[in-house]
């Protein structure tokens, strides 16, 4: 039987699942990944194998999911330190550095995963590249909309060596930018070459006002949950 690329995100998503031990804080992930192991983590308290779960999501869509799913929630000005998050990818390279937001939640991933003492982070094996940003897909940047080409147009600039075009994000079959759950845009950067030294690209993003944050996860995961045709690997840090 060849499995779909779904069930394979699932496949992914139990295998982290069990990581997940009674009165945890739970970092919750965004996309179609990450929503498997939010619904399992629901369907395993109901059971009640798991207890006492505080659950802190990373968007808005998954604020809705997991309540629908019955995880209690709350934030991070009330839970400051996450035991783990569990959270999905677009990319992932050898090193277990990510790109990620292509579904637009970079911002609060970022947040909620960087207060992690542990990051799983599952994936399909379509997402294993060797170099992230290199491999012609999108790297979005979330930016102030206030003078986004102006904004864009530096970002652009800076990796003008490696062929980087920067492109505005619209909604889906839209022509109306696509706004994030803190009212921002998102400008994707997509590079012929890839950009060289991974910390210098970030540190030079992030020093651009006007910028706010950026989808590569540099030495955030712990480990990464990998499922494939055949079977599942998991990677540690
Ligand atoms: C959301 O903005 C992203 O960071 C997702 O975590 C990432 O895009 C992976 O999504 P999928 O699991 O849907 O591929």
């Amino acid at each position: 039987v060849v499995l779909t690329q779904d069930e394979l995100k699932k496949i992914a998503a139990y295998k982290a699942v069990e990581y997940v031990e009674s009165g945890m804080v739970l970092g919750l992930g965004t996309g179609s990944t990450a929503k498997h192991a939010v619904a399992r983590i629901g369907e395993l308290l109901r059971q009640g194998k798991l207890s006492n779960i505080v659950g802190i999501p990373t968007s808005k869509m998954t604020h809705e999911q997991a309540l629908s799913c019955g995880i209690p929630l709350s934030d991070l000005d009330s839970h400051p330190v996450l035991d783990l998050a569990i959270d999905g990818a677009d990319e992932v390279d050898p090193f277990l550095n990510l790109v990620k937001g292509r579904g637009g939640s970079l911002l609060r991933e970022k947040m909620v995963e960087g207060a992690c003492k542990k990051f799983v982070v599952i994936v399909d094996d379509s997402k294993l590249v060797e170099h992230i940003g290199g491999s012609g897909l999108a790297m979005p940047v979330e930016i102030v909309p206030f003078c986004w080409k102006f904004t864009a147009q530096r970002l652009q600039s800076l990796f003008a060596d490696s062929g980087c075009v920067a492109k505005l994000r619209n909604f889906p079959a839209s022509d109306q930018p696509f706004l994030t759950d803190n009212g921002n845009y998102i400008v994707d950067l997509y590079f012929k070459k890839d950009m060289g030294d991974l910390k210098a690209a970030s540190d030079a993003i992030l020093r651009l006002a006007g910028v706010v944050e950026h989808g590569m996860f540099l030495d955030m995961a712990t480990t990464v949950i990998v499922a494939g045709e055949l079977g599942v690997t998991v990677k540690n840090k």
